[in-house]
């Protein structure tokens, strides 16, 4: 009797510091990562200057959603930045393998506005000047080669935006809503306000409260244990090195290579990355460190999107940029981590666009 007594006190107390020795584990890793990364926040950051309007913000999402602004009226944003597939083209469109629409991999435009700067090679800080500089704005430079801050033809570029413009005041519910969210202009329907819609509604892009970022602001249950091994491998390993911050990437520079050289199919010899806009040597073959939130929904990967399979990017990662031959196991574990980096994809109601009236 007093044996078993005792026996289940010492097994009692086996349990309490078994439980207790992985939760001080884990508080130990959430100080390290809290240092490292941040969560996203829930609601969409204010652009400074620029506060948002209920009016505005149905203006962006139509917009974003309207092919008219395009050239040819097919294309709109959605259709590279799919707000059902991560917003991004899994591959149909841009870089990567049938495709020459771009040149490289699309970018997702879902959280873009924690980035630093916009697109792999950095050459557009904000996403009003993003939108001025797109592919609607801009569709031959866009649509052309791999690579660089293209070529932009003043000429062909404004004679774009006009075009758009003078298709957007060719449908009075525009003209209404323009006025309605710039009421101040005296000439609200222009390029700049286009962008300046569009911007507002990709500040509401944002993925709050992945699995990663409800562990880190105290859900212990949040993050499974190899979720855990993972983010332990992904901090000592390095790679937080780069990526890290709100957007656990997007907010530096880094060469594709800085160990070894990627295979070419990964780094193709043309794309001088960050180097075409700076060029300053050093830049040669940088690119924007991607940010990983959602990663799995963003394939493929890399800016030449030669792989669809995250295993193969984070074992590309290891030896690229760490000289580190990641094991199978630390490869799991990471992707893993890298896994519960999805967050609560935006709620879009799809806007309906006035008809054509010519
Ligand atoms: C034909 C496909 C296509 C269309 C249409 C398109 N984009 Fe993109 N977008 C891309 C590609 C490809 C990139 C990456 C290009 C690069 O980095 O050189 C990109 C990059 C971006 C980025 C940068 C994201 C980051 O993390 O750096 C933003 C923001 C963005 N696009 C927003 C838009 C908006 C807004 C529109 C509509 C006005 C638009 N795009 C239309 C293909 C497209
Ligand atoms: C020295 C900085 C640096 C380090 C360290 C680093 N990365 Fe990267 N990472 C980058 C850059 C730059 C890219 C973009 C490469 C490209 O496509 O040109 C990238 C791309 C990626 C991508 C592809 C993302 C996408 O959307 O296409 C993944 C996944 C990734 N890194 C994971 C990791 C992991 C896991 C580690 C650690 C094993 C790591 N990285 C270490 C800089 C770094």
């Amino acid at each position: 009797m007093r044996v078993s007594a005792i026996a289940s006190l010492f097994a009692a107390l086996a349990i309490t510091t078994a439980i207790g020795a992985p939760a001080r584990a884990d508080d130990a890793l959430r100080d390290q990562a809290k240092k490292l990364f941040e969560p996203i926040p829930k609601t969409a950051p204010a652009i400074p200057g620029d506060p948002a309007t209920a009016e505005k913000l149905t203006l962006g999402r139509m917009l974003f959603f309207e092919p008219r602004l395009s050239d040819n009226r097919e294309i709109s944003c959605a259709t590279c930045h799919n707000l059902s597939l991560g917003g991004v083209d899994s591959g149909a469109l841009s870089g990567g393998h049938n495709a020459q629409l771009a040149g490289r991999e699309v970018q997702t435009v879902l959280n873009a506005v924690f980035n630093k700067s916009q697109y792999w090679d950095g050459r557009t800080n904000d996403l009003k000047d993003q939108v001025v500089n797109s592919v609607m704005a801009n569709p031959k430079a866009m649509l052309k080669t791999r690579g660089g801050p293209m070529a932009i033809n003043p000429i062909e570029l404004s004679a774009n935006k006009q075009r758009a413009i003078d298709e957007l005041k060719s449908m009075p519910a525009y003209v209404e809503a323009f006025k309605k969210a710039f009421p101040d202009d005296s000439d609200p329907l222009v390029y700049d306000n286009v962008g300046r819609a569009i911007a507002l509604f990709e500040g509401t892009l944002i993925t709050p409260d992945a699995p990663f970022d409800r562990w880190l602001t105290g859900d212990a249950t949040a993050l499974s244990d190899e979720q855990k091994d993972g983010l332990k491998l992904f901090i000592d390993k390095g790679c937080a090195g780069c990526h890290n911050g709100v957007n656990v990437g997007g907010a530096s520079y880094a060469k594709f290579g800085v160990v070894a050289p990627p295979p070419p199919e990964y780094l193709p010899a043309d794309d001088l990355g960050r180097y075409a806009v700076t060029k300053n040597v050093t830049d040669k073959y940088a690119f924007k460190v991607p940010s990983l939130r959602n990663v799995e929904l963003t394939a493929p990967y890399f800016h030449s999107g030669a792989t669809f399979e995250l295993s193969k990017a984070v074992s590309v990662m290891g030896e690229s940029q760490l000289g580190a031959k990641l094991s199978d196991d630390e490869t799991h574990k990471i992707v893993a981590f890298l896994k519960s980096l999805t967050g609560h994809q935006p709620e879009v109601t799809l806007p309906i666009l006035p008809p054509r009236s010519h």
